[in-house]
């Protein structure tokens, strides 16, 4: 999509020099652009444009634990850039989807991927509406910023967990974050934006999300 090249820089996330993502290096030309765009104001935000630090952390993860996903499937919730997904085809998955609600971060997957030199395949939509995918691991990476979808998705996550997928969550302490149910395997310290995150670093927590 043109939109998404003309309004993003390829850059590479520092704790992630092995995924190129076409990234926005602020966040307010480009949502300005979005809206024009689409000539309205009810646009969802470009989340797709920024490395989130939960993705972050969760691709790192994947990216220094190939094990967990090599030779296995894996559903990616809430894919954002699709930095998550692409990790995990990196690190050797053998089937990899992405869902995402917004499709301009669709289209931003697909060029991410080609990019990349992966392929990833497209949930359009709402994936907690049905029944949790039968994947081998399902991840999400920062996904707790609002409380209903919040709620939805870890109750659908618990779901894939109890079902038997290795569910992993990447989040850096946000609101809606459960405190119960959770069990960290890993941590990083990320680099990101004042204008993002109101500091330069902010820590990354990647979790086991266990069943109900
Ligand atoms: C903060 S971004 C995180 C993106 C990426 N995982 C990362 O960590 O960089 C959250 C993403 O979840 C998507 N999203 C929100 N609700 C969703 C839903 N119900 N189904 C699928 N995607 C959803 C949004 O469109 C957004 O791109």
């Amino acid at each position: 999509m043109g939109f998404i090249e003309r309004n993003t820089a390829l850059e590479r996330p520092t704790l992630i020099p092995e995924i190129a993502l076409y990234l926005a290096s602020e966040v307010t030309p480009l949502w300005q652009a979005t809206e024009a765009s689409l000539a309205t104001n009810v646009m969802p935000p470009p989340f797709w444009a920024f490395a989130w630090v939960g993705g972050q952390s969760l691709a790192r993860y994947l990216l220094d634990t190939p094990e967990q996903v090599a030779g296995r499937s894996v559903f990616d919730f809430g894919a954002g850039s699709g930095i998550v997904a692409i990790a995990a085809a990196l690190a050797g998955a053998t089937e990899v989807t992405a869902a995402e609600i917004d499709p301009y971060a669709a289209a931003a997957i697909h060029l991410n991927a080609r990019r990349n030199g992966v392929d990833i395949a497209i949930y359009p939509g709402d994936p907690t509406r049905a029944d949790p995918i039968a994947a081998d691991v399902v991840t999400a990476g920062d996904i707790c910023y609002e409380q209903p979808m919040t709620v939805r998705a870890m109750a659908w996550l618990r779901v894939a967990a109890g079902r038997g997928s290795l569910v992993l969550l990447g989040d850096p302490g946000r609101t809606y974050l459960p405190h119960t149910g959770l069990v960290e395997v890993a941590r990083y310290s990320v680099p990101t934006t004042r204008e993002l995150e109101d500091r330069d670093v902010r820590e990354g927590i990647v979790y086991r999300v266990l069943p109900e």
